[in-house]
């Protein structure tokens, strides 16, 4: 369905009524069927959007880089203005935290951006201009890992094809302890396990390349100058555990990444490393790109097979687990874009090679995306055991204009924040796991001395409550109410009742939500009173915000 419905709004611009009533018709959908799918993605219009649609990144990385500012410029330039004319909003992270502030213009993503020139955009538009072309495409950047050095071998695939050894490649995995790098971490080689040993002869393989959490930039990275690792990885999934069918799910923002993992796979077909008959042999894997119609939730592995299903992108009941219901209710295997790719190295280097990347008693490499507020924002491949203060100080080049760490979130909004005096922690599962947080997708976003984190906190739940699909109640009126409380400590106000419903609202959250993203909701402010209490304090009692940032600026977000 959501090929037709993309293709009525790149004709109207928008989804008009007539329209979705034809489709109803020659579909023999019902209309209320069509509705419920076009209603509930930010990428469908069902009214004609404004002459100029502005959309302003208002998450972690950007909100550290001057998006309140950016927004709030905006306003004032074009107040007064119908908002059919200009319409200026929030949007959720873009993918381009490494480059921000990021803003979306008719649909157009521009990052590195300031007031100054986003201003001047949404003026030539409104005077019948056209955008500016977008940044030209890099040069391919190597990594250490590619066991290719750019170029896909697809030897591993070679190798099963010739040797058909499937206990051994899911007993390397195991071995290798290669975890889900999409944030759960579950043991790789065990998914894949399961999914072989399901019955049944129709078995899925899905990419999730939805990547979507604010901080999380990756799989990006990896997808365009990496596309053959991810790939093969897909594939050798599929051979081992006996699927015939891949699917890349990929949000519609990465524009770029698709067509380098579309010219990659064209290459795969015209080399037969993918079709019926895989290498020249009896063996079948075919592949396809999906285009995520949008919003975060669409990352959720059980939301995003409904998104390949058509149908809303409303988070499963689990159990069942995706290894024996998946897509169309068959085995399956999900994975994150990363994970294919270590795979894929484990499986060509070897174990050895692998563990050798570690350091300080870690296994492994990892890429890691580092943003918010460091000189050098960017995406790292790095050691296993490497220590945050490493990664933050000598990797990204450390706090600009001199000044200090006061914070850190190893993984973006879920993994909550840690203080500076913990940055010695190593890039490490179980070291992070026993601080309280998570190495997740390795999304690590920094604050600077002169930040508050009460108000980061705030940012962090108000993207949980703007991206929950509002299926289950907790999450839907629990992410709200959070946010107007945390929102009223900022501003110097709370009842005394405040910590006591906090508490058990965060309880009904992490217990009664259906996925993980109600369940995480409580995890930026449960940190903040834990490792920064006297933040609070300083709010609610002293009503000042030791950043500054609390009472002087009006935020403008809701
Ligand atoms: C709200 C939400 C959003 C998620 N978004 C992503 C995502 O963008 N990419 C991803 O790989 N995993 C995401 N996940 C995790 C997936 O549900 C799933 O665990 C993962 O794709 C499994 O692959 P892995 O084992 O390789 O990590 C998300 C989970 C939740 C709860
Ligand atoms: S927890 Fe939130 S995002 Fe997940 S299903 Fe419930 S309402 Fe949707
Ligand atoms: S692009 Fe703004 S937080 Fe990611």
């Amino acid at each position: 369905m959501f090929e037709e419905l993309r293709a009525i709004q790149r004709q109207f611009g928008y989804l008009p009524a007539e329209q979705l009533k034809a489709l109803s018709s020659s579909s023999k959908t019902p209309l209320s069927q069509i509705h419920a799918v076009a209603s509930f993605y930010p990428h469908f219009y069902l009214v004609p959007p404004p002459q100029v649609d502005v959309r302003v990144c208002a998450d972690m990385s950007c909100h550290l880089r001057g998006a309140d500012r950016l927004k709030l410029d905006l306003e004032a330039a074009f107040r007064g203005t119908d908002p059919q004319t200009v319409s200026i909003r929030e949007v959720s992270c873009l993918g381009r935290c490494d480059h921000a502030p990021a803003v979306m213009m008719n649909d157009e993503i521009f990052a590195d951006i300031d007031s100054r020139g986003t201003i001047a955009m949404a003026q030539t538009l409104l005077a019948g201009g056209s955008l500016p072309e977008p940044h030209a495409r890099p040069e391919r950047s190597p990594a250490a890992c590619d066991p290719y050095n750019g170029l896909g071998g697809y030897q591993v695939v070679r190798r099963f094809v010739e040797k058909r050894d499937w206990q051994e490649i899911i007993a390397t995995l195991k071995t290798s302890g290669l975890r889900g790098m999409g944030g759960a971490g579950f043991p790789t080689g065990m998914k894949w396990e399961i999914v072989r040993n399901a019955p049944g002869s129709t078995k899925y393989i899905v990419c999730n390349a939805d990547e979507s959490e604010p901080g999380t930039i990756k799989d990006r990275h990896i997808m365009e100058n990496l596309p053959h690792l991810v790939l093969e990885g897909m594939i050798v999934a599929g051979l081992v555990t006996g699927s015939h069918k891949g699917i890349l799910y990929i949000r519609h923002e990465y524009e770029t990444s698709k067509d380098i993992l579309q010219a990659e796979l064209d290459r795969c077909y015209r080399n037969g490393v993918l079709g019926s008959h895989v290498m020249d042999s009896d063996l079948t894997f075919d592949l396809e790109i999906f285009v995520s119609p949008g919003g975060y939730i669409c990352g959720e592995e059980s939301a995003l097979l409904e998104a390949i299903e058509g149908k809303r992108a409303e988070p499963r009941n689990k159990p069942p687990f995706p290894g024996t219901n998946g897509l169309w209710d068959q085995p399956t295997v999900i994975n994150n874009v990363e994970t294919f790719s270590l795979a894929t190295v484990i499986l060509a280097r070897g174990l050895n090679w692998y563990k050798g990347q570690g350091k300080n008693g870690s296994t492994g490499m990892k890429f890691v995306g580092i943003s918010g507020d460091v000189v050098r924002p960017g995406i790292f491949e790095v050691p296993m055991g490497t220590t945050y203060s490493e990664l933050i100080l000598e990797y990204a080049g450390g706090i600009p204009d001199g000044k200090q760490m006061l914070a850190y979130a190893p993984s973006g909004p879920s993994s909550g924040y840690l203080p500076a005096s913990m940055a010695n922690l190593p890039l490490d599962w179980n070291a992070v796991a026993a601080a309280g947080s998570m190495v997740g997708s390795g999304a690590i976003v920094v604050c600077g001395e002169d930040r508050c984190m009460l108000d980061m906190a705030l940012n962090a739940t108000r993207f949980y409550r703007n991206e929950s699909c509002g299926k289950c109640v907790p999450c839907r009126i629990g992410s709200q109410k959070m946010v107007e409380m945390l929102k009223g400590w900022t501003e110097g106000r709370s009842s005394k009742d405040d910590l006591q419903t906090l508490d058990e609202l965060s309880i009904a959250m992490r217990m009664a939500s259906i996925c993980g993203l109600g369940q995480v909701v409580p995890v930026p402010i449960a940190s903040i009173l834990k490792h920064f209490p006297e933040v609070v304090d300083d709010h609610l009692v002293r009503h000042s915000c030791p950043g500054g940032v609390c009472f002087s600026q009006p935020s403008g977000a809701q």
